[in-house]
C-alpha cells in the first residue's frame, strides 16, 4: 500500500538505542559479580575477543549515560546481568550489583531517558548451568525469584520491563550464541529435544515473571523480547508457502502465541509431537502458562528468511550451526535459501527493509498489542579516521531505510511503542568480536589491544541527533 501521506510518530514515542549486560559493561568479576555461561566460555570463534573487559561501561557507565543523553535518546534498553544480583544465580543477593544498577537507572531518569530493562540476555548464571540450567525446573524458581528481587528492587523507577532476549535464538542457534551448555554435544535429535524442554522451562518463567510484574510493580508494562521476522516463501509454488508457513510457526509463533495465548502454536506443536522432541509438561504447568500475559510485544528484527519446500528425502542440513540470521533448515519441513532480491551486509545477513513493516504489520494484526522495536541494525567494520570521525554511511542508510518502513507501518495502522536500534554504542558481537560493531559510539579498542576505550561519536550519531530532533520526520539517508 503506498500512502499519500505518511502519519507521524506519536510525540511521546520512545526513540531509544539498546545494549546488553555481558556485550558491553565488562568488570566480568567485579564487586562479588558471578559467572555467567559467557564468562565461562573456553573457545571463541578464532582471532574473537571474550567478554572480560568489553566497552568497559560498568566502569564509564556515567560518561555513556552523557553520550545518550547528548545523542537525544529518550529511552536506553539495557539488560540487568543476573550474576550481579544473584552471583550463583538462586543462593545470595548481591547488594553491589543493585547499587550499579540504581546508579545507571538514577542517571538516566536524571536526563529523561526511560529505562527500559531486560531481566535476562544470554547470560545464565553458570552456577545455574551446572546444575542442569534451563533443563532444570530449578531454573525456573530461580528466574522468578530473581524477578521478585528486581521489581522489588527497581519497581518504583522502572516502567517497562523485558523477560528474556530472543528465546527463539537460543533455541534456534544456541551453540553460535553461546548458551546451548553441554547439550550441543548430542545427537541431533536429543539435542533438540534437550533444547525444546529448556524452551518450556523458560515460557513457565516467563509467564510467572510477566504475573509477578502486574502483581507487584503498579503501571509497570511487561513483554517478551523475541527476534521477528517474517519468512518468505522462495516462490509462489504452494507447497513453498506451506513450508514458509511450518517456518514462521517455528520460529516465530511458537514463542509469540505462548506469550500472548498462553498456549502451544498447533502447527508448532504438531512439528515437536510428530519429531518426538516435544516437551514434558508437567500437572499445573498449562494452567501457569495460562496467566501471564504481556502489556506490548518487544521483538529484535535484523532481516527475513526465505524458505523452500524440501525435495523428498533431502538432507537439508544441520538444525544447529548457523546463526541468529543465517537460517537453518529442517528435513520434511524446510530448507533455507537465500533471498536473491535482497542485498547482504558484510557478514552475510540479507537486508530488507520492507520486510521489517510487513513484520510489524503481521505481528500487530496476529496479537493486537502496542509493538516496541528493541533491536535493529547493522553489524560493519567501521573505521575511526586520524581525526576522531568515523564515516558510516552504510550505516546510516540502513537505519532511514528502516525507520522509514516503521513509519510506513505506523501509517498502515500498526501501534508502535518505539524504537531501540542495536546498538546504542560498540559492544561484542555475540560470537563475531568486537570488529563487527553496531553502536552510535564508537569505542575504540582492537579484539585484543584494549588501548584506551576512548569514545567518539559516529557519523550515524549526529544523524540519529537530528531524525530524534524532528520527530523521526526527518527520515534521509546520508
Ligand atoms: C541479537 C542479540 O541476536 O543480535 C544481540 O540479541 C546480538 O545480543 C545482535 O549482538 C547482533 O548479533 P551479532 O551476532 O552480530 O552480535
Amino acid at each position: 500500500m503506498q500512502h499519500r501521506q505518511l502519519a507521524p510518530f506519536a510525540p511521546d514515542f520512545l526513540w531509544g538505542a539498546s545494549t546488553s549486560a555481558y556485550q558491553v559493561e565488562g568488570a566480568f568479576d567485579a564487586d562479588g559479580k558471578g559467572p555467567s555461561v559467557q564468562d565461562a566460555r573456553t573457545t571463541f570463534p578464532e582471532g574473537t575477543t571474550d567478554y572480560k573487559v568489553a566497552a568497559d561501561h560498568y566502569h564509564r557507565y556515567a560518561q555513556d549515560v552523557e553520550l545518550f543523553a547528548e545523542l537525544g535518546l529518550t529511552a536506553y534498553r539495557f539488560s540487568v546481568a543476573w550474576t550481579r544480583i544473584v552471583p550463583d544465580g538462586d543462593g545470595e543477593v548481591n547488594r553491589e550489583g543493585l547499587a550499579f544498577y540504581h546508579r545507571l537507572i538514577d542517571a538516566l531518569l536524571e536526563r529523561g531517558i526511560e529505562p527500559v530493562l531486560t531481566m535476562y540476555h544470554f547470560d545464565l548464571p553458570q552456577a545455574l548451568q551446572q546444575k542442569g540450567g534451563w533443563g532444570s525446573r530449578a531454573t525456573v524458581e530461580a528466574f522468578t525469584r530473581y524477578a521478585r528481587i528486581l521489581f522489588e528492587e527497581f519497581g518504583s523507577k522502572v516502567r517497562y520491563w523485558l523477560t528474556i532476549n530472543e528465546q527463539n535464538m537460543m533455541i534456534l542457534h544456541g551453540a553460535a550464541i553461546g548458551t546451548a551448555g553441554d547439550v550441543a554435544a548430542g545427537d541431533t535429535k536429543g539435542l533438540q529435544r534437550a533444547l525444546y524442554q529448556q524452551n518450556h522451562h523458560m515460557m513457565l518463567a516467563q509467564a510467572e515473571t510477566m504475573r509477578l510484574c502486574h502483581e507487584l510493580v503498579p503501571g509497570g508494562k511487561i513483554g517478551p523480547a523475541p527476534n521477528i521476522s517474517v519468512v518468505y516463501p522462495a516462490s509462489p509454488r504452494p507447497e513453498d508457502i506451506l513450508a514458509a508457513e511450518d517456518f514462521n510457526a517455528i520460529r516465530n509463533w511458537l514463542y509469540l502465541d505462548m506469550a500472548c495465548r498462553g498456549g502451544y502454536n498447533p502447527t508448532a506443536w504438531t512439528w515437536l509431537t510428530e519429531k518426538g522432541i516435544a516437551p514434558e509438561i508437567a500437572e499445573g504447568d498449562l494452567e501457569i502458562l495460562g496467566s501471564g500475559r504481556p502489556d506490548f510485544l518487544a521483538l529484535n528484527y535484523y532481516a527475513t528468511a526465505t524458505v523452500a519446500a524440501p525435495l523428498a528425502g533431502e538432507d537439508v542440513g544441520a538444525v544447529e550451526g548457523a546463526d541468529q540470521q543465517l537460517a537453518v533448515g529442517e528435513d520434511g519441513v524446510f530448507r533455507s535459501v537465500r533471498n536473491e532480491h535482497l542485498p547482504v551486509n558484510a557478514f552475510g545477513w540479507e537486508i530488507d527493509p520492507v520486510g521489517f513493516r510487513t513484520t510489524l504489520r503481521v505481528v500487530y494484526d496476529r496479537y493486537r498489542l502496542p509493538l516496541l522495536v528493541t533491536e535493529n541494525g547493522l553489524g560493519a567494520f567501521d573505521t575511526l579516521e586520524a581525526d576522531g570521525s568515523v564515516h558510516d554511511a552504510y550505516r546510516i542508510e540502513y537505519l532511514a531505510a528502516h525507520i522509514g518502513q516503521m513509519r510506513a507501518a505506523v501509517s498502515d495502522g500498526v501501534e508502535m511503542l518505539g524504537y531501540c536500534p542495536w546498538s546504542a554504542i560498540d559492544l561484542i558481537s555475540t560470537h563475531q568480536g568486537v570488529r563487527k560493531r553496531y553502536g552510535f559510539v564508537y569505542v575504540d579498542r582492537d579484539e585484543f589491544d584494549l588501548k584506551e576505550l576512548k569514545r567518539y561519536r559516529k557519523d550515524s550519531f549526529f544523524w540519529y541527533q537530528q531524525l530524534i530532533k524532528s520527530g523521526g520526520t526527518e527520515v534521509t539517508a546520508a
